[in-house]
Order: structure tokens, then sequence, then C-alpha cells
């Protein structure tokens, strides 16, 4: 399962980047937005960041299917080839991944809020599909079943795609599609700290370190002694 940063700060990226095995980063023009900063600039920062086999998904926002097609061979053009296009599954968002299939642009169906979107993109020859389970609750649905049926439905299908989870607001609505053995997840980066942010743990690692120097002295290690 690959776990993505869904974030366009680069201090923070790096920071996560360096810190926890982190796949790739994910983008929508709400978050560069809030990067307060030129597009291709913070993207051509991440990628810098994340090296050519990072994944970097990065959204056209064209209502049309051919103005999709001109932003994707831009975006790869100033992002590197590898980067993943989101396409809104919206009805003229698939003819576009139509022709995005046609040209070999990897791309994603994004803005997914029920199942038959999800199955129709995956379809459509998207990589990943991207419901988004916290505005899904927040409608009054299920946004972890909602996923849980999409991945069942591409499964047993048999097309090659799977899940982008997104739009996550707490680790347990991560986990329980980790649980399900989703293709990835994307999730911004106070709910990746909050993975392993536990004040028992950070006891139990300070106890550790007080026990030792008691017997070896302040400040020494394994190195001191
Ligand atoms: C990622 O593909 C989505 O654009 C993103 O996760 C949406 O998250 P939000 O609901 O926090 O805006």
């Amino acid at each position: 399962m690959k776990l993505c940063i869904d974030h366009a700060d680069t201090q923070q990226i790096r920071r996560i980047w360096e810190q926890y095995p982190v796949d790739g980063v994910s983008t929508n023009p709400s978050i560069l937005a809030k990067s307060g900063r030129a597009p291709y600039d913070v993207l051509g920062e991440i990628r810098e960041i994340i090296g050519p086999q990072g994944e970097l998904f990065v959204q056209a926002l064209s209502r049309d299917a051919e103005g999709v097609l001109a932003e994707a061979r831009r975006i790869l053009k100033e992002t590197g080839d590898t980067t993943l296009i989101k396409v809104p599954a919206v009805p003229e968002g698939f003819r576009a991944m139509k022709m995005l299939r046609a040209e070999g642009i990897r791309f994603i169906g994004t803005a997914v809020y029920t199942p038959m979107q999800g199955f129709l993109a995956a379809k459509c020859g998207a990589e990943y599909v991207a419901p988004y389970v916290n505005r899904i609750d927040n409608l009054g649905y299920d946004g972890v079943q909602v996923s849980k049926d999409i991945h069942d439905a591409i499964t047993r299908s048999g097309l090659d795609s799977g899940l982008l989870a997104a739009s996550f607001r707490n680790t347990q609505q991560v986990l329980e599609l980790v649980k399900y053995g989703v293709k990835a997840v994307t999730v911004a980066p106070d709910v990746i700290d909050a993975f392993v942010r536990n004040a028992e743990v950070e006891r139990a690692v300070g106890q550790f370190t007080d026990d030792f120097e008691g017997l070896c002295g302040a400040g020494k290690t394994m190195l001191d002694c």
C-alpha cells in the first residue's frame, strides 16, 4: 500500500518525506492555492524533494476534455512524465480520461463521492480513483464504506486500478482502509503525525533514557559505555 502526503507546503513535505516511508505527494487546486506560491514553482520543488520515482499528483482545471489533455501535456513537461494527472470524475472528465489513456498519460479519477463514479474512472483506465472519505462522511454517508465498495467493484471486475483514498480527518478513517488493503491513501501531514503521536510511548522512551543515564551518566548512550 502506498502512502502519499496530501499537501503543498514544501517544508512540511520535506520533513514528512525524510521521517516516514512515504511514496509521493498529491495536490489539488485548493491545496496549491493555500501555498500562495506560483503552482509550477511549488510543484518543481516537490518533484525535487521526492525525486523522479516519487508519485506526484497534479489536477487539471479545464472543464472540456481537449483542455484537460493540453493541461496534462504542460504539467508533464513542467514536472516530469511520471506525474499523474488528476481528472474529476464528471461526464466530460470521463471523455478526457479516455483521451489521456489513448496518449499513454497516467491519470487518476478524482472528486469521487459515489461507487459508480469510481468504477467508471477505473474502467476508463485510471491508475487510481480517489474517494473523498471525510467529505462523504460530512454528507451523511459512510466514506470508508463507499471506499470499500469501490475497492471491491474494481477488484472483482479485474480492472487494473485501485484506490488513492483521500480527504481524511483522523487516523481511524485511514486505518480502516489500510486494514482493507486499498492500493494507496493520501493524508495531510497533521494526520500522518497523529499516526504515532502518543504520550504513553513518549513516556516509555523517556524512562529508558532516565534509567540508562542513572547507570552510565547524563547524556550517555551505547557509544559511551
Ligand atoms: C485529494 O485527492 C483530495 O483533493 C483531497 O484529499 C481533498 O481533501 P479535503 O477534503 O481535505 O479538501
